[in-house]
């Protein structure tokens, strides 16, 4: 069996799929691994690194993506909204195809992708439980993001994170904000914390108080519950107009008294809520900053333009994008892990055996023969069900 990397060819991206270490346990389980030319470099991986381990280089993208049975990618077209149309004249039926697809972003590139008879996985669907947490590339990704966007803030503010005591006086720590306390926001919460910060964070779902404070920071509580804020998968559930605006309205003191403000928040498939005005950032010191991690979703943050960074009554609001780039030697490392964990869960005698009575693979399974079959899709843009599959 051969496993395809090809480059990564969205603009700036910097991540590839597969780092040359885990080529030596796919090649145990009679894997092998071509990579287009070059598809490392940036990430800091050379072709020779690949070579070293075992693994071919292939001159073109059309040389990887005709001698691979599986097709391994950070940002697939789906998620890769700008370049990755290419690829689409290069899928094979019954290929596979393995990466980022952004499921609930848009059907009818679904429906593209699906009418190519590639069989596509989509790592975002990964059940959230133990077994399959080796897989989980959201996770991954979201802790780099939210290691970054603490590096991003204390580089953009004019003030120091720590306290320091010095000859020429005393200097008082920054006072950050996490908003939103999944996997990027813990991260967030424990890099500004080892940076000397004073950190408080909210999240609608009660139960990461704990977790909040385990990081030695301060957990927020409004005078406010969320109804049914978690749902089984333990996401945060979509709340209606009026909680939101009651969360806006007691959160405007909090952010008030922050010099930094880091948001996270996203709901799977909707519009990331709105948890800072325009009003609240003038309410903010003059030099403080806010970032967005919700930008591509949205933002969490009226004021946020995607992918840009503006000031807005001395507030910085920095709404970049695809941060988990900015750190790809160990943000590809874990993508890389993640996929081969993945990978090996499925490979039976050197071939791909896809069981789906196994949760994992018939949960991330997107497209097979010309049809889109992934159920939690398939109800997400109102199509009807399909009948249960068997394995193949
Ligand atoms: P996410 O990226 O979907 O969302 C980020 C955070 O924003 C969440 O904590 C969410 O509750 C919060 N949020 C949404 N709307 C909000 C609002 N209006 N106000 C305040 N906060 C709001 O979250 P992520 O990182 O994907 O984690 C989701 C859940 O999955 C968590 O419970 C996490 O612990 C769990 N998880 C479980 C794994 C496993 O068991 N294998 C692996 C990774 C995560």
């Amino acid at each position: 069996m051969i496993v395809g990397v090809p480059k990564e060819t969205f603009p700036g991206e910097r991540r590839v799929a597969l780092v040359p270490s885990v080529i030596p346990n796919l090649a145990k389980a009679g894997v092998e691994v071509i990579i287009e030319k070059g598809a490392g470099v940036e990430a800091g991986y050379p072709d020779a690194a690949y070579v070293e381990k075992g693994g071919k280089v292939a001159a073109d993208r059309a040389a990887v993506f005709s001698a691979a049975d599986v097709v391994v990618q950070v940002l697939c077209y789906g998620s890769n909204d700008k370049t990755g149309k290419a690829d689409v004249a290069l899928m094979r039926r019954d290929q596979v195809l393995m990466g980022f697809l952004r499921p609930l972003g848009s059907r009818e590139i679904m429906q593209e992708i699906a009418g190519t008879g590639v069989t596509s996985f989509a790592v975002e669907m990964m059940p959230r439980t133990t077994r399959a947490q080796s897989m989980d590339a959201l996770s991954s990704m979201a802790t780099a993001c939210g290691y970054k966007a603490v590096l991003i803030a204390a580089d953009t503010l004019p003030r120091f994170f720590p306290m320091l005591t010095t000859a020429a006086g005393t200097i008082t720590p920054a006072r950050v904000l996490i908003l939103g306390v999944g996997v990027a926001g813990l991260q967030a919460i424990a890099t500004a914390r080892r940076l000397g910060a004073v950190v408080s964070a909210y999240d609608l779902r009660p139960v990461v108080k704990e977790q909040v404070q385990s990081l030695g920071a301060r957990f927020v509580e409004l005078a406010v519950e969320a109804k049914d804020a978690q749902d089984a998968r333990g996401y945060a559930t979509a709340q209606n107009d009026a909680f939101y605006a009651r969360q806006r309205e007691l959160l405007g003191k909090v952010v008030a008294e922050s010099d930094v403000v880091i948001t996270t928040a996203v709901i799977p498939g909707k519009k990331a809520p709105t948890l800072v005005t325009a009003e609240m950032v003038r309410g903010m010191v003059p030099g403080s900053v806010v970032v967005d991690l919700a930008s591509e979703r949205g933002g969490n943050c009226e004021l946020t333009r995607s992918g840009e960074t503006i000031v807005d009554s001395g507030v910085t609001i920095i709404g970049r994008i695809n941060l988990a780039s900015t750190v790809p030697y160990h943000a590809s490392q874990m993508y890389a892990r993640n996929l081969t964990a993945f990978l090996l869960n499925m490979v039976k005698d050197g071939k791909l055996n896809l069981n789906l009575s196994d949760e994992i693979i018939r949960e991330t399974l997107l497209t097979r023969g010309g049809e889109l079959v992934n159920a939690r899709t398939r109800e997400f843009y109102s199509m009807p069900a399909l009948a249960a599959q068997g394995s193949a």
